[in-house]
């Protein structure tokens, strides 16, 4: 059994209650179950009287959280699967659509810390990356085999700095060795000596590009965002919880249609941001942006 602490602290917990307002006979659907911190709150807050559908790519997310959340037996469904397959689990659950949908992007804790995962450079592990470890290509896949114009568009896509530069490199590196752990690309990108800003590791960027290239994460959203009408009832509410720009930018503009073609009203007219006091006690917190909006 993992440790509670070490799976993943969840962010905003309270302003996503606020915005959900569970309340009990009613139906909630967390996209993102990671280590069930959101799904455990939105049961407390119900008295276990909710229905929570949680999904996760996952499978070590939702084995984690099934026994986290055994509990609530009865109220609680968890699938191992992509999000965007929403719309048909909810109809093979008899669902026709949710009270809530929460949606909390990116990475648990518990992906970053295991070093075999290849999510962090900070951790000796294989390039992987992969959210769902059965299936698709893994970074190195990217780095190893995929042609020059394909990676940079990787890069660029992940708004990388020098993404030509980098790209060109890699195809030239992989002629004599090849990118097998997450050191070969933190040596490699080190080696480049390029001038990216003094406060963040030159590595960020470029790992983060090769994350969301690996899960289809831009892609992955967009059809979530896109599915929105269907999966939510009158008055249902979507709150989601972004950690880079790239994200947050089709979550805003997926809002502004729908509020302009009258099917969602924003809730959220600015973007809301942790407080001081969640940032100070759990530090991962600092790049999250919720917005929230109510199906009309
Ligand atoms: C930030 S964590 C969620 C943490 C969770 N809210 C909690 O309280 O522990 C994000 C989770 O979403 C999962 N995930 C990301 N993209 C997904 C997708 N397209 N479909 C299903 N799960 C996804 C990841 O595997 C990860 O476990």
């Amino acid at each position: 059994m993992i440790s509670k602490q070490l799976f993943h602290n969840p962010v905003m917990v309270s302003e996503c209650l606020h915005f959900l307002s569970p309340e009990p006979g009613k139906t909630y659907l967390d996209c993102t179950l990671g280590g069930g911190g959101h799904s455990l709150a939105i049961l407390e807050a119900t008295a276990g009287k909710a229905l929570v559908i949680g999904l996760d790519m996952d499978p070590e997310a939702v084995s984690y959280s099934r026994e986290r959340l055994s509990q609530f037996e009865g109220s609680v469904i968890l699938k191992e699967a992509n999000f965007i397959r929403a719309g048909e689990i909810l109809k093979t659950l008899n669902v026709n659509a949710v009270d809530g949908l929460l949606c909390d992007l990116g990475v648990s804790s518990w992906q970053l810390e295991k070093e075999e995962r290849g999510f962090s450079f900070q951790k000796e592990g294989p390039l992987d990356m992969r959210m769902n470890p059965k299936a698709g290509f893994t970074a190195a896949d990217i780095l190893n085999s995929w042609r020059e114009d394909e990676i940079l568009a990787v890069l660029k896509k992940g708004e990388v700095p020098l993404a030509l530069r980098i790209a060109r490199e890699i195809v030239r590196f992989r002629t004599k060795k090849s990118f097998h752990t997450t050191q070969d690309l933190v040596n490699f990108l080190r080696e480049l000596r390029l001038p990216f800003r003094r406060t963040m590791h030159p590595a960020t960027l470029v790992f983060q590009a090769l994350r969301i290239a690996v899960n289809r994460e831009l892609e992955n959203l967009s059809i979530l965002l896109s599915s929105l009408p269907d999966l939510l009832k009158p008055k249902g509410r979507a709150v989601f919880i972004a950690y880079h720009s790239l994200e947050d930018r089709l979550i805003k503009t997926a809002f502004r249609t729908f509020e302009q073609n009258g099917t969602f009203s924003v809730l959220t007219k600015k973007v809301v941001r942790p407080s001081e006091g969640e940032i100070a006690q759990n530090p991962r917190s600092r790049s999250a942006r919720l917005r929230a909006a109510e199906r009309r």
